[in-house]
């Protein structure tokens, strides 16, 4: 069964995980944390600037891999991922900029990339890995027809992430149609996962995410149907089409 937490509205689910989060920090301050991009873990992000500021945790030790990267973007365009990380959390905490690891979607060799990021995550296992999810139930970058056991990997994007993505670019024709992201096998691998969802246009991926009962590869949030910690972390939009 996979364990959602409802919460009422969206103050109240981030401020129990902001104290999570402070929390894992403070209890090991080497920490290794997976992160993702994207609209829901903004709060989040918000919330531990503002635990830093008021000197509640330090970042300082802190390793970090995000998820995914658009390809062809480079890290200054405001659109990258990397420049996304910098501007929402690692230029606002005491994060040492080498702990920071994110895949480049932007090096002559993306294959190269690819086998320096599966080592990275091979020699690094993660703590808590944070994610968001697709209406279509992509997680990080894997659309729907990735298998169980893809590592970090080069994806063509779903016409419908195009889509959905396009609300941050001027137009459709300038969202970037590759990406490289983590694979399925390297995001089930950690120790913990924590999924937020909020808002109605989650609602059915929620559904589905909260009926399956094994890995289907059109469903990739699905994976996780039996990782022995992961928890769902979702606002009552999300969950208005099933009953908890
Ligand atoms: C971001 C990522 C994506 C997003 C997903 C949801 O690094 O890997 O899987 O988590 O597209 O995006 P938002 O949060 O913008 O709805």
């Amino acid at each position: 069964m996979i364990k959602i937490k409802k919460f009422s509205n969206k103050e109240s689910l981030f401020k129990e995980l902001v104290n999570y989060y402070v929390k894992r920090i403070n209890e090991n301050p080497n920490i290794k944390l997976g992160l993702a991009t994207g609209s829901s873990p903004i709060p989040l992000y918000k919330g531990l600037i503002e635990e830093y500021e008021n000197k509640k945790v330090s970042f300082k030790n802190v390793l970090t891999f995000n998820l995914d990267e658009y390809v062809g973007l480079e890290k200054e365009n405001d659109q990258s991922y990397y420049y996304f990380m910098f501007n929402n959390l690692f230029n606002h905490v005491d994060i040492n900029k080498n702990n920071v690891n994110i895949p480049s979607g932007n090096v002559s060799d993306l294959n190269k990339e690819c086998d320096r990021y599966n080592k990275l995550l091979s020699n690094n296992k993660i703590d808590i890995q944070l994610l968001g999810i697709g209406a279509n139930g992509h997680i990080g970058f894997n659309e729907p027809g990735t298998e169980f056991e893809t590592r970090t990997h080069i994806v063509d994007l779903d016409s419908q992430t195009i889509k959905d993505n396009s609300r941050f670019f001027e137009s459709i024709d300038l969202v970037p149609k590759k990406a490289i992201t983590m694979g399925i096998s390297d995001i089930v691998n950690a120790d913990k996962v924590i999924l937020i969802a909020t808002g109605k246009n989650k609602a059915e991926a929620i559904k589905k995410l909260a009926e399956s009962d094994k890995f289907d590869i059109n469903f990739p949030a699905s994976s996780l149907y039996d990782h022995k910690n992961f928890t769902v972390y979702a606002d009552e939009d999300a969950c208005s089409l099933i009953k908890i």
